[in-house]
C-alpha cells in the first residue's frame, strides 16, 4: 500500500521567549532559529523515519529548495512537490519557558494547489492506498471526493480547524487523528469521551486517534477503546508532537501492527520529539524509538 501525503510545507521561525506575547506587548526574544516544519512535512518525514513508503505532494515556493533536500535526506518520496512562482509557506512560533508554543501560519504556496494538480497527482495511486491530510492547504474538499471516488482510504488531522473543514463531506474519512480542541470544534464537546462518543456516532465507519496532552492519547473504533498514557520527559520544544504521533500511528497501522502496539511506539516517538528543538529536526528514528522503549 502506498501513502499519499498532500500536505503543507512551512519554514518554521521560532522564537524563544519567556511568554507568550500578550496584546499590546513587545517582548525581547532569547533568539530565532528557522526550521524546515509544515504539518504535512512533518507528518511525511514521521512517516518515513518510521518505515513507510510515503510520497508528499503540495507546492513550495522559489525559496522551497530545501523541502526537497530534507526528503531526499529522509526517504520521503517528492516527485508530486510542484516549485512555483511565489512564496513558500511560513510560521512564526513563539516557545515559552514550558516549552509551549503558539503558531502564526502564512499560506503562501500551501494555498495554490489547482483541481488539475489534484488530478494529477491522484492518479499515480489506486483503491486501498492511503491519503493523508492535514487542514493547511487549500482544495480539501476536492482531494477528499476524488480519493474516496478512486476508492483510497483517507486519513484525516483536521489542524487547525476553521471554516473550510466544513466543507470536507466527513463522512468519506476512514481515520481521523485529532486533538482534543479540534474534537471539542468538530463536535462542540469538551469531555473525550462525550467528543470520542460523537464522533463514532456521526462517523460509524471510522477510526478515532484522540490525543489529550499529558493525558495521552485515544483510539477509538464502534466500541472499542485503548487509552495510551504519555511517556514522563523533560520537554524543550513540543512543536511538531502530534505530528511524529500521527506519522508512526499511520506507519504502524499500514504494518498491521496492534492497535496498543501502535499507541505505544507512537507515543513513544513524540515524547523524544519534544525533548528536541524545532519540527523537522525533532522526529527521530524508527530505531531509535524501539531502543528506547526497551
Ligand atoms: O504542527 C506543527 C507545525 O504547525 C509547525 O511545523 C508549523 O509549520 C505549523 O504548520
Amino acid at each position: 500500500m502506498k501513502v499519499l501525503n498532500i500536505g503543507s510545507m512551512n519554514l518554521d521561525h521560532v522564537y524563544n521567549v519567556d511568554h507568550i506575547v500578550q496584546p499590546g506587548e513587545t517582548q525581547a526574544t532569547d533568539g530565532m532559529n528557522i526550521f524546515l516544519g509544515g504539518k504535512g512535512m512533518n507528518q511525511s518525514i514521521a512517516l518515513a523515519k518510521a518505515g513507510a513508503d510515503v510520497y508528499h505532494g503540495g507546492m513550495i515556493g522559489e525559496d522551497g529548495q530545501l523541502f526537497l533536500d530534507a526528503c531526499k535526506e529522509y526517504g520521503v518520496n517528492s516527485d508530486y512537490i510542484r516549485q512555483i512562482e511565489g512564496k513558500t509557506g511560513h510560521a512564526i512560533i513563539q516557545i515559552d519557558k514550558s516549552a509551549q508554543n503558539c503558531i502564526l501560519l502564512y499560506g503562501g504556496t500551501n494555498e495554490c494547489l489547482t483541481e488539475e494538480y489534484v488530478d494529477e497527482v491522484l492518479e499515480g495511486f489506486e483503491a486501498g492506498d492511503m491519503l493523508l491530510l492535514q487542514n493547511e492547504v487549500n482544495r480539501l474538499s476536492y482531494i477528499v471526493d476524488k480519493a474516496y471516488e478512486k476508492g483510497m482510504q483517507i486519513a484525516l488531522n483536521p489542524s487547525p480547524f476553521n471554516d473550510r473543514l466544513k466543507e470536507v463531506d466527513m463522512s468519506k474519512i476512514s481515520l481521523f487523528l485529532m486533538n482534543e480542541v479540534e474534537g471539542g470544534q468538530i463536535t462542540g464537546l469538551t469531555e473525550p469521551e462525550d467528543i470520542i462518543a460523537k464522533v463514532v456516532e456521526l462517523y460509524p465507519n471510522a477510526k478515532i486517534v484522540l490525543t489529550l496532552g499529558k493525558d495521552g492519547a485515544i483510539y477509538a473504533e464502534g466500541d472499542l477503546r485503548i487509552h495510551q498514557p504519555i511517556f514522563q520527559v523533560e520537554a524543550v520544544d513540543t512543536t511538531a508532537a502530534g505530528d511524529t504521533f500521527t506519522g508512526y500511528f499511520l506507519a504502524g497501522l499500514i504494518e498491521g501492527m496492534k492497535i496498543a502496539e501502535i499507541l505505544k511506539m507512537s507515543a513513544k516517538a513524540s515524547s523524544i520529539a519534544v525533548t528536541r528543538k524545532g519540527a523537522v529536526p525533532s522526529i527521530p528514528y524508527r530505531n531509535e524509538v524501539m531502543e528506547a522503549m526497551k
